[in-house]
């Protein structure tokens, strides 16, 4: 067929994607994969003419062990539009009889796609700024039960968990604007609790509202927390789309999104088969979310160190000059994770701890108060003995994590 070319050096213009092949007879398996991601179909067909193979064409440049790398012409992807770039490099191929399994590795994008969207607006720097906040990790929690409050109960918990010492509270993936909790209310009061808490505590702070619904409906409710006086939105961008949340971005509503990647294990966690968690980050950044889900390594979902470092690094590092996304671990963490999580991430990341705040046997604003106490003791170089009385009372019933 044509498409396994081993001595084809990429160009700059080429975007490279790796994968890996579960296949009976791998070099049939990378043929097919190279020609359905991008010109080629399940047979030759009279339509195609010599000058669109030998231009368009993806190459497998490399076959080592059960990994691929192919490169594609830069000209077959539609500039800024994200759903065209994936239904060719992450489209068909995952159903093709000739792959038992096949997974999106990684992905490397030419400068010229990358820079043709938007990129995150306010990024880590951004974020740190509208927060004054400039050399400690944000904490944050998220209102729990994630689900049923009404919204003044709704705003209480924001009102309290911001008084004890949280910089950040958001909506759960699932809360939106259910009867018993609607979003414009629930809004208007948390945004009022917020100009509480910065009143009393003279700290900058943030209230996350989860506007994630059908594109037009996700614009009403960026378009209120704008006129509201919000500084932050949060979307689950998965289950919402890259299309909506390029709409989105591209309203340019000022307002930092914090992306909730909820449904991603879907596809991302089989080591055979879907697309990693890299590859999603990489286009979520080229989308411009400020802060991005990339795991904790030590709290309730999977992902080990490696992998969620390599995330990091990816949405951090540098890439033609596009600010980096703040990364955020969240998910079974409580304030005895600290001294592992300032190990693990640094400065450079937003902690939200949902159950290991709203847990706390004194209830929120102590175990807020916990959060920022072993903070604060983490960054003096201090071991979490002696602590002081709220944190005392969060390791007694969570105990301290070991530092990996
Ligand atoms: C949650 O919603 O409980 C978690 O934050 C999900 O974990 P993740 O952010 O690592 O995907
Ligand atoms: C999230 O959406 O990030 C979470 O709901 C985390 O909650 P948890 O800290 O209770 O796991
Ligand atoms: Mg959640």
């Amino acid at each position: 067929m044509g498409y396994v070319e081993l001595t084809y050096t990429p160009g700059e213009d080429d975007l490279i994607c790796t994968f890996r092949v579960k296949a009976h007879d791998l070099r049939r398996a990378a043929e097919a994969v190279a020609a359905e991601s991008s010109i080629g179909t399940w047979t030759d067909v009279m339509t195609m003419k010599e000058e669109i193979r030998e231009r368009l064409r993806a190459r497998v440049f490399e076959i080592r062990d059960d990994v691929i790398k192919v490169a594609y012409p830069g000209e077959l992807f539609e500039k800024g539009n994200i759903p065209q770039i994936l239904s060719s490099i992450a489209g068909n191929i995952f159903g093709m009889r000739e792959v038992e399994g096949l997974r999106l590795e990684d992905v490397e994008i030419p400068r010229s796609i990358a820079l043709s969207f938007s990129g995150p607006a306010f990024g880590i720097d951004g974020v740190r700024e509208k927060l004054k906040i400039e050399e400690r990790p944000l904490v944050g929690t998220i209102v729990k039960p994630k689900v049923g409050l009404s919204p003044e109960e709704h705003a209480e918990v924001v009102y309290r968990a911001l008084r004890g010492g949280c910089d950040l509270v958001k909506d759960d993936e699932n809360l939106t604007s259910q009867d018993f909790n609607p979003f414009e209310k629930r809004l208007k009061l948390s945004l009022d609790a917020v100009k509480r808490a910065e009143d009393e505590t003279g700290e900058e702070k943030g209230y996350l509202p989860n506007i994630t619904a059908e594109t037009q409906e996700m614009l009403r409710r960026a378009e209120l927390v704008k006129e509201l006086g919000g500084k932050f939105i949060t979307v689950d961008v998965v289950t919402c789309g890259f299309s909506g949340l390029q709409t989105l971005r591209k309203h340019d509503f000022g307002i930092i999104i914090h992306a909730h990647r909820a449904m991603h294990a879907a596809f991302t966690r089989k080591k055979d088969h879907g697309i990693s968690m890299l590859v999603l980050a990489k286009f979520l950044r080229m989308c411009g979310v400020d802060q991005l889900h990339i795991g904790t390594v030590v709290g309730k979902m999977e992902g080990e160190k490696e992998d969620v470092l390599r995330i990091r690094d990816a949405i951090t590092g540098e890439f033609y000059g596009i600010k980096p996304v703040f990364p955020v671990a969240s998910g079974g963490l409580h304030p005895g994770h600290i001294p592992a999580l300032y190990s693990i991430f640094g400065k450079d990341v937003i902690l939200q701890f949902g159950g290991g705040i709203h847990g706390h046997p004194d209830g929120t604003e102590e175990g807020a108060r916990a959060v920022r106490e072993a903070l604060s003791m983490v960054l003096e170089g201090k071991p979490l003995d002696n602590p002081p009385p709220a944190l005392k009372k969060a390791i007694e019933k969570w105990g301290i994590s070991e530092t990996l």
